[in-house]
């Protein structure tokens, strides 16, 4: 934590994917469903009451902008925080911060139109999630590489609109897998 971390190749990947994905997927988002259905599908009690449910939340707190992060020390929730500020003082966003590991993922599919979802991603050790990821790297596919023959009806989070940031240091062979290999995944 000491040395945090602006001598780290903090490498921030804006995925062009993501962003593609953000102002192509419009039309998926004509088909509205209820963005309830699947609250607590996941059988996760929500820690001292609040819901594991982020369209929820979000609806609570008025917002309409929500950064994921991933982040083992510290660094990508850093991210997280300055974005959330520079997307609400540039840009007039309702932003939140959110730790992956305190959310369900099931109903990210059914973002509204008018809300974005951002993930800032770390990677460690063998190209592997940060421990607050793991069950959303889960739920996104693990290491289940056979998604490129998967129809994308088949794939987590294919209608979702998003940005996705990486963290990496590109000593490492597995520079920003986790970012990468999430993005994969969705499409
Ligand atoms: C033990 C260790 C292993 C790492 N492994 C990788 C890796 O495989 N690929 C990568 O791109 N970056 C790797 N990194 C770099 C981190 O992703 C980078 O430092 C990131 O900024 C850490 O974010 P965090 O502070 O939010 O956890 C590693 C860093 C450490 C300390
Ligand atoms: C990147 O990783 C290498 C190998 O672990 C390490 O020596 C180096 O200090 C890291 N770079 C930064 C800027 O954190
Ligand atoms: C991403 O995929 C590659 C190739 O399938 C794999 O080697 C790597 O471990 C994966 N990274 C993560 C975060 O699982």
């Amino acid at each position: 934590m000491a040395q945090l971390d602006t001598l780290d190749i903090v490498v921030l990947v804006a995925l062009l994917l993501g962003t593609l994905a953000y102002f192509t997927k419009g039309t998926y988002w004509a088909v509205q469903k209820d963005p309830y259905a699947s609250s607590f599908a996941n059988g996760h009690a929500g820690k001292a009451g609040k819901s594991r449910n982020i369209l929820e939340r979000m609806d609570e707190q008025g917002k309409n902008c929500v950064i994921f992060y991933g982040s083992q020390t510290g660094t990508a929730e850093d991210y997280a925080s300055r974005l959330a500020k520079e997307g609400s003082s540039r840009f007039g966003l309702k932003t939140m911060t959110a730790d992956l590991e305190e959310y369900d993922y099931e109903n990210l599919d059914q973002f509204p139109e008018d809300k974005v979802a951002f993930f800032v991603l770390a990677t460690y050790g063998e190209g592997e999630p940060t421990d607050n990821a793991v069950e959303f790297y889960e739920f996104m596919g693990g290491e289940d590489v056979s998604f490129s023959e998967k129809s994308s009806d088949e794939k987590p989070l294919a209608n979702l609109k998003y940005v996705a940031f990486g963290l990496g240091n590109n000593t490492y062979e597995h520079y920003n897998s986790m970012v990468r290999n999430v993005t994969n995944r969705r499409r």
